[in-house]
């Protein structure tokens, strides 16, 4: 588009003059995680003396989130789908708080007449094209649904924002103010993979075959698992995020998504963490689609994908097979994210699995991750009647259609041998037997 700056150039306005658009009380939606558009969150923080209360929800915190410190905490009050190192003392504590959601209904929460009605999207795009189209980059997810019902937007226009494709796209004329500023956009430091994960990796890599659709979650066990499927062949992608590994793969011709069975030959995909790498490898490629997050993670559309495999990782497994995925006893560690949507999609998929992967034990092994009950006040993400393999690197349990006693035998079979003693001895007061 020719002059955009002139066409536009009554929306274009600094940081410092945008946020002064926002009242205290107003409820204030956030781009996600990397895609936060940092200029703008740093502008609410040097205006904060103008608000009381402002209602900051955001998911997976990736920057400073200050605007959740409890020196802030007369400015912002921070409302939490996903809690994160710089955040969760406030969803803990007094002047915050979590709500409780499947990824996949959240944008719901957000229209107009729903639960949790948007003043304001903060978000971060690409600079326009030809016709005056912004891409939503590297986080479409929830950010583009909230913008849409948002009653006003407020966008950063980054050149470093790369121009991803898909459902992820918004015109500059739907926006009410445009702040043009150039910053590194944030990225993901690659997890450490040692041992344990290498094992959980194969283990995992081994309930993979040719042609499956995955979903990979967050951390060094979706990047471990991708470490030993340079193998296989035709995989395919459609998942809430992807982060480095994937390229790799997409690269060495093992990810091609050929037999799919919607979306052929494209990664489906609600937003990216990653590096440099990731983000260059997005840009203006048509090969990966970014989507909002009620089409990626909803159950009826991942079920579509025949073959449809999702691996998610775990806090605490008790012996019935109840994930806790978020919670540390009663606190908040993270969300529930799209855990379950996932697993139910892979359920419900034609030759579908899911797989919870996770270390057996933590805190430098002084602690058992599988445990005769979840510890009190602990969040169950995953239902027992929806868990399917759990893996760590002791092995494999297969849940689905076992016994709450066959669950027990399976899980306390792929505990760390430390703690199998004291957890079958647990599972026998409960059971009187384990045979
Ligand atoms: N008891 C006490 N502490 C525990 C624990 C337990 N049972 N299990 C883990 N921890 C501690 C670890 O020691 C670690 O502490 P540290 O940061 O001081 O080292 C911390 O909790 C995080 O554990 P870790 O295993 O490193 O977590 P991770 O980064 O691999 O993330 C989840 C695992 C489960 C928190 C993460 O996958 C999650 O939030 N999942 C829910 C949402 C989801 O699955 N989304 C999927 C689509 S993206």
């Amino acid at each position: 588009m020719k002059d955009w700056r002139e066409i536009y150039k009554h929306k274009i306005v600094t940081a410092d003059e945008a946020v002064k658009h926002i009242k205290s009380g107003d409820r204030v939606v956030f781009g996600h995680a990397c895609g936060e558009a940092q200029e703008i969150t740093e502008a609410l923080l040097r205006n904060k003396e103008r608000y009381e209360k402002v209602e900051i929800i955001h998911f997976v915190p990736m920057g400073k989130g200050e605007y959740a410190q409890k020196e802030n905490q007369k400015y912002f009050y921070h409302n939490s789908f996903f809690g994160g190192g710089s955040t969760r003392e406030a969803i803990n504590g007094a002047y915050g708080d979590f709500t409780p959601s499947f990824f996949f209904e959240v944008p719901k929460l957000f229209e107009a007449g729903g639960k949790l009605p948007v003043d304001v999207a903060i978000i971060q795009i690409s600079s326009p094209d030809a016709h005056g189209y912004c891409s939503y980059g590297i986080s479409c997810d929830y950010t583009k649904l909230a913008a849409e019902h948002a009653k006003m937007i407020i966008a950063q226009i980054n050149k470093h924002m790369p121009r991803t494709l898909g459902n992820s796209f918004v015109h500059l004329s739907e926006l009410d103010y445009i702040v043009e500023y150039d910053q590194p956009i944030l990225q993901l430091t690659p997890p450490k993979i040692g041992e344990t994960e290498k094992k959980i990796g194969e283990y995992c890599a081994s309930l993979i075959r040719d042609g499956d659709t995955l979903q990979l979650g967050i951390g060094a066990i979706p990047d471990a698992v991708l470490t030993f499927l340079k193998d296989k062949k035709h995989l395919g992608i459609h998942s809430e995020m992807i982060s480095d590994g994937v390229v790799d793969l997409i690269l060495a011709g093992v990810i091609d998504n050929q037999k799919k069975t919607i979306n052929r030959g494209k990664c489906i995909v609600g937003f990216l963490m990653g590096s440099q790498k990731l983000y260059d490898y997005v840009d203006n490629n048509p090969s990966v689609e970014l989507h909002p997050i009620d089409y990626v993670n909803h159950p009826f559309i991942i079920a579509q994908n025949e073959n449809m495999v999702s691996i998610n990782s775990a806090l605490q497994v008790d012996l019935m097979g109840q994930i806790n995925a978020e919670s540390i006893g009663a606190k908040q560690f993270s969300g529930t994210g799209g855990q379950v949507d996932f697993i139910r999609g892979a359920s419900m998929s034609k030759g579908g699995r899911s797989i919870i992967a996770m270390p057996s034990t933590a805190a430098k092994g002084s602690i058992s991750k599988i445990v005769m009950n979840l510890d009190r006040g602990s969040t169950v993400t995953t239902s027992r009647n929806d868990v399917d393999y759990v893996v760590t690197e002791y092995g494999i349990a297969e849940l689905k259609g076992k016994t709450l006693r066959e669950r027990a035998k399976a899980l306390i079979a792929i505990a760390h041998p430390d703690f199998r003693e004291e957890l079958t001895r647990q599972a026998l007061d409960k059971f009187q037997t384990l045979n």
